[in-house]
């Protein structure tokens, strides 16, 4: 099944999701829109509780339901919404179509099978292949992710993994069915600064490879530059920018992005100061009238504490920004 030309691989449209808590509804997703298509990366960023998890659970139909409830929206995935689909269609989807790669490798793999046979199995059951050729695949996937010496190492469990190659075998297996769209959460969040650009690059050079519509989700601004083709920037539940990479890089039109921007380490300000954005994100149980980040926001004025701001449109092509002044925000860094 492939889309018609134009229909973006996944379109999410307007989505709200709510938790039912016994302190109140937690509105955790507020009208999010984002597309990602064939062969692109969308990384979604923002502080923990932004709804950045939540969102893409949604689009997994892996959301807790209840507590959670979806109560707006549309996920069009190549043209069909998945709100819609009877639960034996999602679940046929997300086994061929798409596929998530979590933070922790170690928890989402099972402890008591060999690597080999748990991505074996995933062949048995979607390809209907014997063992015996469902393991060569595992042998063959495992090098494709470059795990050295995979032939001798696919009887191994997955703790006798390091952490990297843990993550390189949750790579192997969303990879397996060669699906169109993978959402990475977190993916590398959980590993040392070397192994995290490695298993990083390898990603890319995946998601290219297959031509895949990747979604990847971080709160470290430092890994997308590379590898990402559009940003958006989430908070309190909602998308505040939306950008190519390169032109919210260089020119942020939300004070939220521009403050995030100016708490990464560049070389060319080595021995400035960093700045932190102050405060907390709010509490999602008492989300601040008007802008959520007037609070936070050093250029917030009276109209912020009142109104919420709309996205915006104006700054170029492919940009959007919940800012009321993000004409004073945009310019050069
Ligand atoms: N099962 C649940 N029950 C109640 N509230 C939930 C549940 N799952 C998520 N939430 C709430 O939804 C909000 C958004 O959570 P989400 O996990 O999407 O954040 P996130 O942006 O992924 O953060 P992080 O960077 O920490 O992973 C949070 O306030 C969280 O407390
Ligand atoms: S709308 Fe106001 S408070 Fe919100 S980000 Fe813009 S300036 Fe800051
Ligand atoms: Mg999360």
């Amino acid at each position: 099944m492939t889309e018609a030309p134009g229909t973006p691989l996944l379109d999410v449209k307007d989505l709200h999701v709510e938790f039912a808590t016994r302190d109140g509804t937690v509105r955790a997703v507020n009208g999010v829109s984002y597309a990602v298509d064939a062969g692109q990366t969308l990384a979604v960023l923002g502080e923990s509780g932004s709804g950045k998890s939540v969102t893409a659970q949604a689009v997994m139909g892996i959301l807790d339901i209840p507590p959670g409830r979806i109560t707006g929206g549309r996920i069009l995935f190549r043209g069909r919404d998945l709100l819609r689909a009877s639960r034996e269609e999602r679940r046929a989807i997300r086994g061929e179509q798409m596929a998530m790669i979590f933070q922790d490798a170690l928890s989402s793999l099972n402890p008591v099978h060999s690597v080999g046979i748990q991505l074996a199995e995933m062949f048995r059951v979607h390809r209907g292949m014997s063992r015996k050729d469902g393991k060569a695949k595992a042998v063959e996937l495992m090098d494709r992710v470059r795990i050295p010496a995979a032939r001798e190492r696919v009887n191994d469990y997955p703790h006798q993994f390091s952490g990297g190659m843990r993550q390189r075998i949750m790579i192997a297996m969303a990879l397996a069915l060669e699906p169109a769209l993978i959402i990475a959460d977190e993916p590398t969040t959980a590993l040392d600064v070397t192994v995290q650009a490695q298993v990083m690059d390898l990603l890319s050079e995946l998601r290219r490879e297959y031509r895949m519509g990747l979604i990847l989700i971080t709160h470290d601004l430092g890994v997308v530059a590379d590898v990402a083709d559009r940003i958006a920037v989430m908070y309190a539940g909602r998308i505040v920018e939306h950008a190519p990479v390169r032109d919210l890089y260089r020119s942020p039109a939300h004070p939220y992005t521009k403050g995030l921007l100016e708490s990464v380490p560049r070389l060319d300000r080595k021995g400035k100061e960093l700045y932190a954005i102050k405060g907390l994100p709010p509490n999602l149980l008492h989300v601040p009238p008007g802008c959520p980040f007037h609070p936070r926001c050093p250029l917030a004025r009276d109209i912020c504490v009142t109104d919420p701001p709309p996205l915006y449109e104006g700054m170029g092509e492919g940009r959007s920004s919940a800012c009321h002044f993000w004409k004073e925000t945009l310019g050069e860094r």
